[in-house]
């Protein structure tokens, strides 16, 4: 469930300003989506031009893109620190982000959380001053009715996502299913995120409660870079 109305040359924008931040010896945390993948191909350039670098990947999609365009590859277990990681958005108030368009949100909190400094990519379309996109909610199969009313509980609209060229739901890279829930405009996002992480069977929910430390959005006369 994408919110992407932004051009091709704004995402582009945003991806290379951030992969411009990488520098010899980093580990980067290598995001999901279209926002993100122009960062993916902007390191790969610079790999080929002699950068020394090692990502590591949120996703399926962002591991093949990533060994494609010819990135070294670790994991978290393998390295003692991450240096910055960069990724996409479904919605930007502030700091405080909407993920999980591309049902990537449980890894990539875990890389980003997990990095020194959070880069977030974006187009203009994705910055809001209220959060009311639908908050992705990735559930493990034998739990999603009793997520679904808990969910339905706090005021929500679960909605399990359905695959567009598969019969039944999105599956994660994880095995699991998806609820997008519509809890209209999100008030208050850390006591939301809260209650939904508390629910059994909740593997991770796409509310990234003040977790980026930059974001920068592609426009088409350039990158604007917000920094706390
Ligand atoms: C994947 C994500 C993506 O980062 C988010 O959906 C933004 O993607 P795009 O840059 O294609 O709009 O959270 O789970």
């Amino acid at each position: 469930m994408k919110n992407t109305s932004g051009t091709t040359e704004q995402k582009r924008r945003a991806g290379e300003s951030a992969a411009d931040l990488v520098t010899d010896g980093m580990v980067v945390g290598l995001g999901t989506g279209s926002t993100a993948a122009h960062a993916i191909e902007a390191l790969g350039q610079a790999v080929d031009a002699g950068l020394d670098v090692e990502g590591i990947p949120t996703s399926f999609q962002s591991r093949q893109l990533a060994l494609e365009h010819g990135i070294p590859l670790t994991s978290l277990d393998a390295v003692d620190r991450v240096d910055v990681a960069i990724d996409g958005a479904d919605q930007v108030a502030g700091f405080t982000l909407v993920k999980g368009g591309g049902a990537a949100h449980a890894r990539e909190k875990i890389v980003d959380a997990a990095a020194d400094r959070f880069v977030v990519v974006a187009d203009p379309s994705k910055l809001t001053d209220d959060l009311d996109y639908p908050i992705p909610v990735e559930v493990l199969p034998a739990a999603r009715p009793t997520v679904a009313d808990a969910i339905a509980a706090l005021g929500g609209d679960p909605v399990l996502r359905q695959a567009e060229r598969k019969d039944g739901p999105v599956v994660t890279d994880n095995g699991n299913v998806v609820l997008d829930c519509d809890f209209g405009v999100v008030d208050e996002p850390a006591a939301l995120a809260t209650d939904l992480s508390a629910l059994p069977g909740v593997v991770e929910h796409g509310l990234f409660v003040d977790m980026a430390d930059e974001v920068h959005v592609g426009r088409d006369d350039g990158v604007e870079r917000r920094t706390r």
